[in-house]
């Protein structure tokens, strides 16, 4: 009985959540990832580039501190974001908090990817966003296509041999489709550093993910039908779930009816709220429905691996019946993990998971915080984030 409530709410909310059309192509508020870098007085540049399948992206790079002289041959840290977000998420939190900001002052040239599909990167050679044919991709495509354009083309700009990595959530996620199906990127990352690390899902504790990846989460659910629209939480089905899930304070509501923090988990002691309505302008920055899709086939069926288009597409996609399992052991580039106890989307036991399947070789650190209540997003704006966190991944960076 409760499997068919859960598998009829999931309808229902598909049914208001997907509008394959009109696509959100630009967002309104002038709240972007250039303004707020150069409202605090900072120098910010704009790189384009484009992917071996079309997609053209849009960098964001610090090259300097403000305070600092100009200096080249900074060594160069690499930041990409999580699902639907983007290059803002580094820089929300000011020179005090924000990533960005924290690495340029320690000498830092700074990059921030962001991944087909979202707010800055909605742009294809011969696609255009607004139909279908744009969407049709997940995050295995940005591992395999987004990853490698982004760093070949600012070790070229920069003229460094190596990077540092850090990726939060599913800049984890491609993280790992990147290393394991594209070797050559081992003697170009000098370390990753991976925040609120998603690999395994079955352990995923999001509400959302337990009302959706019953239905949602099976091969071939949904994907010819849907597969490749932007995914849209509509304002109706927004008020109506978080109407339903969250119903305490005015200030959980704000954030009840942000897809992200469904997602991601509302219940965080540690959100900074001075930086509430940037984010809400910036985020939910865009993605496609079948990252969701695919995230869910985790959570259902206990395998990282690729897309499941059940057994008759799957057969001519990967020569085998079920999809093909990314190869974690094989992973070769120093690894140094974050991660959280109350993460909806990172548990626990798929972590520990992630930890004991690496090579032990290539894992340098597995840092569980302290913080008990520290949640998935709280590793973007989270309070005090520079004492609980930052500081620790840039001392890493700076050792690795
Ligand atoms: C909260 O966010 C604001 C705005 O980004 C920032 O200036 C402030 O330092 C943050 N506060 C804490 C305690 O992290």
């Amino acid at each position: 009985m409760w499997k068919v409530a859960q598998v009829l709410f999931g309808l229902l909310c598909l049914g208001y959540m997907v509008q394959s059309l009109p696509p959100d192509a630009g967002r309104s508020s002038s709240v972007t990832t250039v303004s707020i870098v150069k409202g605090h007085g900072f120098d910010i540049e704009e790189h384009e580039v484009q992917t071996s399948d079309g997609y053209i992206l849009t960098m964001h790079r610090i090259p300097n501190h403000k305070d600092h002289e100009k200096q080249l041959n900074r060594p160069v840290a690499f930041l990409m974001h999580g699902l639907l977000c983007s290059s803002s998420d580094w820089v929300l939190g000011g020179p005090e908090n924000g990533l960005a900001f924290l690495l340029s002052a320690q000498g830092y040239d700074v990059w921030m990817g962001n991944a087909r599909g979202n707010t800055y990167s909605k742009r294809h050679a011969t696609k255009s966003v607004y139909l279908q044919p744009f969407w049709n991709f997940e995050w295995h495509e940005i591992g395999i296509y987004d990853l490698p354009a982004m760093m070949d083309y600012v070790l070229y700009v920069t003229g460094q041999e190596t990077l540092s990595y850090v990726g939060h959530s599913q800049g984890t996620t491609s993280f790992f489709v990147l290393s394991t199906m594209i070797p050559r990127f081992k003697s170009r990352i000098s370390s990753a550093h991976l925040l609120a690390p998603v690999v395994w899902m079955d352990h995923m504790e999001s509400p959302l993910a337990k009302v959706g990846g019953p239905l949602l989460g099976q091969p071939n659910a949904f994907v010819e039908l849907f597969g490749s629209a932007e995914f849209l939480p509509s304002s109706k089905a927004m008020e109506l779930l978080g109407s339903s899930l969250c119903n305490d304070a005015a200030f959980s509501q704000i954030i009840c009816t942000n897809f992200l923090f469904l997602l991601g988990g509302w219940d965080s002691p540690y959100l900074n709220e001075t930086m509430i309505p940037d984010i809400m302008s910036t985020t939910p920055a865009g993605c496609s429905i079948n990252q969701i899709f695919h995230y869910l086939q985790e959570y259902n069926s206990g395998y990282y691996r690729q897309f499941d288009y059940g057994t008759t597409r799957n057969k001519k996609e990967y020569g085998s019946k079920t999809p093909t399992e990314y190869d974690i052991e094989s992973v070769d580039v120093p690894i140094y993990l974050y991660y959280s106890d109350n993460d909806y989307f990172a548990s626990i036991i798929d972590v520990d998971r992630l930890r004991y399947t690496l090579n032990p070789n290539t894992l340098k650190k597995a840092y569980r915080l302290p913080e008990t209540k520290w949640n998935h997003l709280d590793f973007l704006w989270g309070i005090n984030i520079r004492e609980i966190l930052y500081d620790q991944v840039i001392d890493d960076i700076k050792n690795a």
